[in-house]
């Protein structure tokens, strides 16, 4: 069999050199430079192009390079190839302290001061009681964000599609968010990107929150809509955003989120993939593909993650 690498936008070439070390009787190849795509049956992806999919006969399988998968258009897959994605430890810790991080940036003002600063403004205030965090989705990355916001002290609660049961975190499904979004102090947003939750986080959403809200987005840009963002915050009915990903990506030097005293920015490096990780996590699932096992971490493709 052969391994195809195709992620866009990044040097693959330790990722191929460390597959192949894994894999010593697989050939490993980097798109676009791929000798004969009839023996491609395992493809690690990210942002692949669109036409690769139908060059590739023998496909079986599909791994993205990261937890999310909504960079594979799951539409242009034949039905029996698998997808699966990365559940990872140490990504889930990394999303954990960025979540923990920016909750306690805001709620001690950080955004406020960095401001101040550049207006050399010295100007102390205490910083804010708000201890009620609320999470959209309570998956792999939700509870681990969960469990470190708790033994900070923290309230939790979380919205989830399926019922769930928790000791320590209040839970709601379906129209019960609207129960829990006038409560929370905090919205991160940890869901998959999907035709349901894309622009959840909206005008109506936003509405329903304290004003002295702040909204983390961790998941993806299209889970906001971004001009509602901006006039939640504008017109005082939201305190701040934290935004590591966006609509667009790179954020376009003309967005206005780039200047907006409200909003914190950092290049969507919440948890980013490690490499040795994925690359031990795809070696395991093409030994279970050529043992005819079934692969770890499988994503159900009607729900889409
Ligand atoms: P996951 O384990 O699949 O969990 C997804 C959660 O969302 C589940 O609890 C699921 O509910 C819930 N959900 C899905 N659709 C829903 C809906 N319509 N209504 C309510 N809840 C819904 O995903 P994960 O591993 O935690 O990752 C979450 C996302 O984080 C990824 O998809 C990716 O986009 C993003 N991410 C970002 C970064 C970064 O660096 N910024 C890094 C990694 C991942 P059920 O449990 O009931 O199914
Ligand atoms: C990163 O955004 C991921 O989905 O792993």
């Amino acid at each position: 069999m052969s391994v195809l690498v195709a992620i866009t936008g990044r040097d693959n070439t330790k990722l191929i050199a460390r597959l192949t070390e894994l894999l010593p009787n697989e050939t490993i190849e980097g798109w676009p430079s791929c000798k004969n795509p009839s023996d491609v049956e395992f493809v690690l992806a990210w942002n692949a192009p669109n036409d690769l999919w139908q060059q590739l006969p023998n496909l079986r399988a599909v791994s993205s390079f990261g937890a999310g998968v909504d960079s594979i258009n799951l539409s242009l897959l034949h039905e029996h190839v698998d997808v699966v994605r990365i559940v990872d430890k140490q990504l889930a810790d990394d999303m954990a302290e960025y979540v923990l991080t920016h909750v306690l940036a805001q709620k001690l003002r950080l955004q406020e001061y960095f401001v101040k600063q550049s207006q050399g403004n010295w100007k102390p205030k205490r910083g804010y009681k708000y201890k009620h965090v609320g999470i959209l989705g309570f998956g792999e990355l939700a509870k681990a964000c969960a469990d470190k916001l708790l033994i900070n002290g923290f309230t939790l609660s979380a919205w989830s599609k399926t019922a769930k049961e928790s000791q320590h975190v209040k839970l709601y499904t379906g129209t019960r968010l609207d129960e829990m979004l006038p409560q929370i102090d905090f919205l991160v947003c940890l869901l998959p990107l999907t035709d349901e939750t894309k622009g959840i986080i909206n005008a109506q959403l936003l509405a329903k929150l304290p004003k002295h809200a702040c909204v983390i987005n961790v998941a993806r840009g299209q889970h906001i809509i971004e001009s509602d963002l901006l006039s939640a915050l504008d017109s005082g009915n939201l305190r701040s955003a934290t935004l590591d990903v966006f609509t667009e990506e790179p954020l376009p030097s003309s967005h206005p989120f780039w200047q907006h005293n409200k909003v914190t920015i950092t290049p969507h490096c919440a948890a980013i993939s490690d490499l040795n990780s994925v690359a031990v996590q795809i070696a395991e699932n093409v030994d279970r593909l050529n043992r005819g096992l079934e692969l770890n971490n499988r994503v159900n493709r009607t729900k889409g993650y």
